[in-house]
């Protein structure tokens, strides 16, 4: 049990980096270079991997016993945090290049990430 969450752990923790470098790369790609669209294989990866990182998510919460608003109020606030972070990670992707839209939703998208990654590690609540 505890190799087999330790192993849910640092996958976790793997998909966490790379949904944020893609994200990071898709942004900065995109004002860089606007006419140059990425091949469509970063259209699909993101899903596939923040697929990965809820499932692996989900396992551990469910191993443990973690219930968002039960006894795990912290992991309600991270997973409603989830969703605003898609949101603006949404926006920081598909507004036209170097608008202020698109810069306002990529600094808010890792602020959201960030108070999630303090939340797991914290849980303060
Ligand atoms: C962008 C999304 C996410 C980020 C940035 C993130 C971040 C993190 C981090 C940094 C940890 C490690 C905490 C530690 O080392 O003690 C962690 C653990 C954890 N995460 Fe996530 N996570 C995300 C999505 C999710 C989702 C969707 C779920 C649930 C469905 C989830 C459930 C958990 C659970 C249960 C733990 C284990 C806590 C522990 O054993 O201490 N996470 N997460």
């Amino acid at each position: 049990m505890f190799a087999y969450y330790t192993a849910m752990k640092h996958s976790h923790l793997m998909f966490v980096v790379i949904t944020l470098c893609l994200l990071n790369f898709r942004f900065f790609w995109k004002q860089c270079a606007p006419n140059k669209p990425l091949h469509k294989i970063f259209r699909i990866v993101p899903h596939v991997n923040d697929t990965l990182l809820l499932i692996t998510g989900a396992m551990m919460a469910y191993t443990v016993k973690f219930i968002p608003f039960v006894n795990a109020n912290w992991l309600g606030l991270k997973l409603v945090l989830l969703v605003i972070y898609i949101g603006f990670g949404f926006m920081a992707i598909k507004s036209p290049a170097r608008s202020s839209k698109a810069f306002l939703g990529y600094g808010l998208s890792m602020l959201s990430v960030g108070f999630m990654v303090y939340l797991a590690l914290a849980k303060p609540f």
